[in-house]
């Protein structure tokens, strides 16, 4: 009964939301399925009557169809000034259809350009703790790093502006076995590291010299190896000061690029969590769920295939045991109520087990802790192949990003770039240049594989970065040039939309709320770049169809005057440039006035 009673519940808030709507409004994510156009208005459509109908069968309600329940919610309806009784409707197989009228597309219009874009409400503050980025520790972040830092920081900024509060993690791989052969290198190449900060400089090289003598040099692999026991015995100062050395190598690295990108993001590595993982692995010793197999401690998980190894036979924690211990503290210590990891597809079996882990020994309650494992593909080069430079290395990203910015130089001078002030300019540069590497990943679905291509990303025309941002500079600059505050207007001039370009625009943009529940749902951001997109078509059919300002021109002097404005469709500009601006911030992205 109680979980009938609460979709029940859940039902009339979706209604009461929907009769409050606003653009503030929640529009019912689930519940009331996609937008629908009926003439001039909008109506949205619930299959929620009869979904409840097989949820309370057999509990004593007195409803016998879908219709039944559909015809009472209709009944109930609280009241309501925007959305009346007749504004609903009940069909015999028991949908339900609530028509957005026509005023109250312009009700919701006008408060966007009275009070910005506000996002549809959260019922409670819950807090999600976010694990992106997370690249590992000397060697060098790369493409895959890339992708998890973009949809990462995406979906932070999304669930910070829906009212969650966020933690974001960088869950950097800084105690795995790597170490051991860095450390030995690193007294090897820099014996005076104890006193003198050792030149690393270039990370990545070194991490390649070690690798060789490791792979090479038996004698140096065991040295390697007693490094590694020793750094995470803890013991050894001399191991852990040459650790620290190379950690902070790298995070300098990480910080230029995470700058860069505008990402935050606050270290929380493998090696934070290093104090618990004795402890979690005697309690899950002590409740049994341990097995020993060749020294090693396993553990098996129902449903999985694999066993998660918990402990090495040189006594040893592994990437399982970190995770393991880092579930916990996120749940236990963090508090949090949904836990996302940004990581590729191809550590969903590790997740997963981890995952269901968490779950069998009683840390994890799937009805209070939403976790999630925000899943991406590969990036792939124009040749179908992994993402590689054409030496066959791994793409570094300040070279990557440097090219994006090169590249974006030409595409900016091709337009007008070269009468902007050059503030101005460095501002639309990074707008192109960073907006159309993050745009290119999000505006695909994460879960499949990539094509990285700059000449694809920084095409003028098309689903494109340059594309939306020179949008936005045409929406945002007719108000600006005629010098007109529309906030204050609109008070005076009451909107009324009738022209099918409008109608159509104003439509897509009362769907906002609703695209974000979509992606606070599945966490498939590229949803929003398809609907931003959607949203500049429309605008531009209307812009080229229907006049905002007209103006007159003094045939002698060449000097323009207002003759008149259509205020509605200014509101509609501005409403217009607001979302895209809201819309395009989420997935991570800057807009500037001119470019
Ligand atoms: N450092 C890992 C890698 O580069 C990603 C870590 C993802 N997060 C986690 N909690 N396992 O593959």
């Amino acid at each position: 009964v109680d979980l009938s009673e609460g979709r029940m519940v859940a039902l009339f808030d979706h209604v009461r939301n929907m009769l409050e709507m606003g653009i503030e409004a929640t529009f019912p994510g689930k519940g009331f399925a996609n937008a629908m156009l009926v003439g001039s208005n909008v109506s949205y459509k619930s299959a929620a009557a009869l979904t409840l109908l097989k949820r309370i069968d057999g509990l004593g309600f007195p409803y016998k169809t879908a219709h039944d329940i559909a015809s009472a919610i209709h009944k109930n309806l609280p009241k309501s000034t925007l959305l009346e009784s007749s504004h609903f409707e009940v069909d015999e197989r028991g949908f339900i259809t609530v028509v957005v009228p026509a005023k109250l597309l312009a009700t919701i219009l006008t408060n966007i350009v009275v009070h910005g874009v506000l996002p549809p409400k959260q019922e409670k503050k819950k807090r999600v703790i976010i694990d992106f980025s997370s690249p590992n520790i000397a060697k060098e972040m790369h493409v895959g790093h890339l992708r998890s830092t973009i949809i990462g920081e995406s979906l932070c900024r999304l669930l910070e502006y829906r009212g969650f509060e966020v933690l974001r993690v960088n869950h950097v791989g800084d105690w795995g076995t790597q170490f051991g052969m860095l450390i030995a290198h690193l007294k090897d190449e820099f014996p005076n590291f104890r006193n003198e900060s050792p030149p690393i400089g270039d990370l990545q090289a070194f991490y390649k010299a070690s690798k060789k003598r490791f792979d090479a040099d038996e004698e140096f692999k065991k040295r390697a190896y007693t490094e590694v026991v020793k750094l995470q015995a803890g013991t050894d100062a001399d191991v852990r000061h040459a650790w620290k050395l190379i950690c902070d190598e790298s995070r300098r690295e990480f910080e230029l690029i995470y700058k860069r990108l505008h990402v935050t993001i606050k270290e929380k590595g493998e090696s934070f969590y290093q104090p618990m993982m004795p402890s979690v692995v005697a309690d899950l010793e002590k409740r049994g769920f341990v097995q020993v197999e060749d020294g090693r401690k396993i553990m098996f998980v129902p449903d999985q295939a694999v066993p998660l190894t918990v402990e090495k036979s040189d006594g040893g924690y592994t990437y399982d045991t970190s995770d393991l211990a880092a579930i916990k503290y996120r749940i236990e210590e963090e508090h949090a109520d949904w836990i996302i990891y940004v990581v590729d597809v191809g550590q969903s079996l590790h997740l997963e087990t981890v995952f269901s882990a968490a779950k069998h020994v009683g840390w994890l309650d799937p009805a209070k802790v939403r976790v999630d494992h925000v899943a991406f593909g590969l990036v792939l080069g124009e040749d179908g192949k992994k993402f590689k430079t054409r030496s066959g290395d791994t793409v570094r990203l300040v070279d990557l990003l440097d090219e994006a910015v090169e590249r974006a130089k030409v595409v900016l001078d091709s337009k007008r770039g070269g009468d902007l002030q050059p503030e101005e300019y460095a501002a639309a540069l990074d707008a192109v240049s960073y907006g159309a590497v993050k745009y290119a990943d999000l505006s695909t679905s994460r879960t499949s594989d990539y094509t990285f291509s700059f000449d694809r990303m920084l095409k003028l025309v098309g689903n494109t970065a340059p594309y939306l941002l020179y949008a936005y500079t045409r929406m945002s600059s007719i108000a600006r040039n005629a010098g007109i505050d529309v906030s204050k207007e609109i008070a005076k001039h009451p909107c009324e939309f009738t022209e099918g370009p409008e109608l159509a625009l104003a439509r897509a943009l009362i769907r906002f709320p609703e695209i974000l529940n979509r992606i606070t749902d599945d966490l498939m951001p590229h949803t929003l770049g398809s609907f931003l997109y959607e949203i500049c078509q429309l605008y531009s059919t209307f812009y080229e169809k229907l006049r905002i300002i007209e103006h007159d021109v003094d045939k002698a002097t060449g000097t323009k005057t207002i003759k008149s404005i259509h205020y509605p469709r200014l509101a509609l500009c501005e409403a217009a440039s607001l979302v895209l601006k809201q819309g395009l911030s989420i997935l991570g992205m800057d807009v500037v006035g001119k470019m």
